[in-house]
């Protein structure tokens, strides 16, 4: 069955982007630096990595390979923008983990803390099942945006209130494959 089509099947990604935020290599050098860390504060311990889908599986698959301890994944996939550029602060749980985490050290992979209202319902959800600990690790941090206060363990680049996409990070399910953080072209997305 045929689904939606692809939005401008024909466009170059890279010209929709006016600025390079964070570059490949930078990126890959902080995620060998946060893989580090994480392999040290959880060594020794069970450890489950939690990816909230979709943004967050390029940082996650590079992450779990940059941490050296045994560890395992499972996934969430939640809904809070639709097509919008702001968090609409509603969240919807699309599909919930597989694995038990009660009495497990739950470590939170997200690809950015924009409002912050996604994490705060995730982390209400997720400490209802008594995990032994439950931390956050994500990429990128927009506090200028923060509408709620969170505790973030591991931050990979705090950035300013501009709209990226890239290494995960989507406009309308484009610009995920980009290996860099860029600043989209406001004419992309009609402003
Ligand atoms: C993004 C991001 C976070 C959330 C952060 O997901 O991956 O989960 O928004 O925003 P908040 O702090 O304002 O809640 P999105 O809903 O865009 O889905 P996606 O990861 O599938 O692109």
């Amino acid at each position: 069955m045929l689904d939606k089509p692809l939005v401008r099947p024909q466009c170059v990604l890279d010209d929709d982007i006016s600025t390079i935020l964070v570059d490949e290599a930078t990126i890959q050098q902080r995620v060998s630096e946060i893989g580090a860390a994480i392999s040290q504060a959880y060594a020794g311990k069970d450890l489950v990595l939690v990816s909230v889908l979709k943004g967050s599986i390029i940082f996650m698959a590079d992450l779990v390979r940059s941490i050296t301890v045994p560890h395992e994944i499972d996934f969430m996939a939640t809904s809070s923008y639709g097509a919008a550029t702001s968090s609409s602060g509603v969240v919807r749980i699309l599909k919930d983990l597989n694995v038990s985490i009660q009495g497990r050290n739950v470590l939170v992979v997200e690809d950015i803390i924009d409002s912050g209202h996604t994490l705060t319902y995730l982390l209400r959800l997720l400490s209802e099942r008594q995990p032994a600990s439950l931390r956050i690790v994500t990429l990128l941090d927009k506090p200028e945006r923060r509408a709620v206060h969170i505790d973030v363990d591991w931050v990979g680049f705090s950035i300013p209130n501009e709209f990226v996409v890239g290494y995960g990070l989507d406009y309308n399910e484009l610009y995920r494959n980009l290996p860099y953080i860029g600043v989209l072209k406001p004419s992309v997305y009609g402003e």
